[in-house]
């Protein structure tokens, strides 16, 4: 059966996706942006938009990182904000169960699904570094092999919240002075070895259930969280081959969990340069990527493998000789990068090697390690590749990121939702009105996880 391409929007974050120097960027901040920015994805009739969630500035020799755009709005201000100017776009917040409590997040989540009639959705994380923990009371106290463990306790307790109340109520009647129809509305208890709760909880429940739950995390017990829980997981496997691998691995953990495949979507982040033709489509993508990755940027990221300043160096000599300081990372802060190169002489020597038989310059060498862009080519050779991925079940669609905040979807709005329409695997019109229904995801019974992870 052929299946439909899911579509949502990443608003660009901070990381050096975003070429905030290019003319035609603008503000990130501004809510102007966001709007505009939600509007090309409504008209693209995407599933949803996207906020990734970073805690802390970074910073790197000590200072703020300021090569890549700087600063983040709040996202639950955001996201209701954008409730009001939406009407059909799902609104997907990352918010981490490490530093914050359930009953706050759950609270503000079942705000947004109410305020956006079925729209919210939360990608839970569990931000792991110290350095971030600092900003907050607690620290960075949990080790990293509790933060799933919280995650789930976390997001258990968030789940019966969000089941305290039954979808029919409030009952409003004047008549015989009854707002509620239950004595027991909102009751809740909640104990494990991470919370142990109990009141009752102020929010209705709103027209999808509960908010649609992601996960992202690549590790093990990250994937097993998104198996055992979640409808929808945010993973950077985007090239065929290891989307392949991630899907067939991911979708293989639900049979334990009494779940169907099809209750958990896979969405690989994407970025994409389209051009009239191929050919012009791949120059543009390299001058973007030399726009990505400056001179400074270049010694900036390679500083994550060494693991020292390397202020000294030619970005475009070759890559350094000298291995990098084994050790805590002392250089970059608040870098998701950092924990990417477990094995730092292997990555240090692998890049020389790179740089040595493709006579590349260390910058070449960065560029080439970071390359992020999916889908180069023309309206129809994006089409057709994005397509070919879905279908070969390498992802059951892509959350889309632009380079240009906050009109760089346009295009993909205007030249390829019209192909992969014609071809009938992109809907012609919104029909259901909550997250769920566009995702093609059941209303979830109220209780229903309580009872399936006593049962498994
Ligand atoms: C695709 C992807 C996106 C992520 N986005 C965020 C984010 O926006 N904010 C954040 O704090 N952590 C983010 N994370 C980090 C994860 O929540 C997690 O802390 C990290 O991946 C370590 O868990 P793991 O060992 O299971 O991968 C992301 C991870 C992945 C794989």
């Amino acid at each position: 059966m052929t299946k439909q391409v899911h579509l949502a929007a990443h608003f660009p974050g901070v990381n050096n996706t975003t070429v905030w120097s290019d003319p035609a960027a603008g503000s990130h901040i501004e809510f102007d942006s966001f709007v505009r920015f939600a509007a090309a994805a409504e008209r693209g009739l995407f599933d949803f938009l996207f906020l990734a969630e970073g805690l802390r500035l970074r910073e790197q020799n000590g200072e703020i990182y300021d090569l890549d755009v700087v600063g983040r709005p709040d996202t639950f201000a955001v996201l209701s904000a954008l409730a009001a100017v939406t009407e059909h776009l799902g609104l997907t917040g990352t918010i981490n169960s490490t530093f914050n409590e359930p009953y706050e997040v759950a609270r503000q989540f079942a705000t947004l699904d109410q305020l956006s009639g079925g729209r919210g959705a939360w990608n839970v994380v569990t931000s792991w570094d110290a350095f971030t923990g600092e900003n907050f009371r607690r620290g960075g106290f949990l080790p990293e092999d509790q933060r799933y463990a919280r995650a789930k306790a976390f997001l258990d307790a968030a789940t019966v919240l969000f089941d305290t109340w039954a979808a029919d109520e409030v009952v409003a009647d004047r008549d015989s002075g009854t707002f509620v129809r239950s004595a027991e509305v909102g009751d809740f208890t909640h104990r494990d070895d991470h919370f142990d709760i109990h009141g009752r909880f102020t929010v209705p429940r709103s027209p999808q259930g509960r908010p649609v739950v992601f996960q992202a995390g690549d590790s093990d017990a990250g994937r097993e969280f998104a198996a055992s829980t979640a409808d929808a997981i945010f993973t950077r496997h985007g090239t065929l081959d290891a989307g392949r691998a991630f899907y067939a691995d991911v979708k293989g953990r639900l049979g334990r969990y009494g779940r169907r495949p099809e209750e958990l979507l896979v969405l690989p982040a994407a970025t994409f340069v389209l051009g009239d033709t191929d050919r012009e489509a791949e120059d543009l993508a390299a001058e973007v990527r030399r726009l990505q990755v400056s001179g400074q940027t270049a010694l900036r990221f390679a500083e994550h493998v060494w693991n020292r300043d390397l202020s000294d160096l030619d970005p475009d000599g070759p890559v350094p000789e000298f291995d990098p300081v084994e050790g805590e990372h002392t250089i970059a802060k608040g870098r998701a990068s950092v924990r990417m190169f477990g094995d730092r002489l292997a990555t240090a020597r692998q890049w020389r090697e790179l740089g040595a038989t493709e006579h590349l310059s260390l910058r070449d060498v960065v560029i080439r390690q970071t390359a992020r862009q999916n889908f180069i080519g023309s309206p129809e050779t994006v089409a057709r590749t994005i397509n070919d991925y879905v279908q070969a079940d390498a992802s059951d669609g892509f959350i889309l990121v632009p380079h240009v905040t906050p009109d760089g979807l346009d295009p993909f709005v205007e030249t390829v939702v019209p192909i992969l329409q014609d071809w009938g695997v992109h809907r012609t019109g919104y029909t259901g009105s909550t997250l769920r229904d566009n995702l093609g995801l059941a209303v979830p019974a109220r209780g229903d996880r309580v009872e399936r992870r006593v049962a498994s």
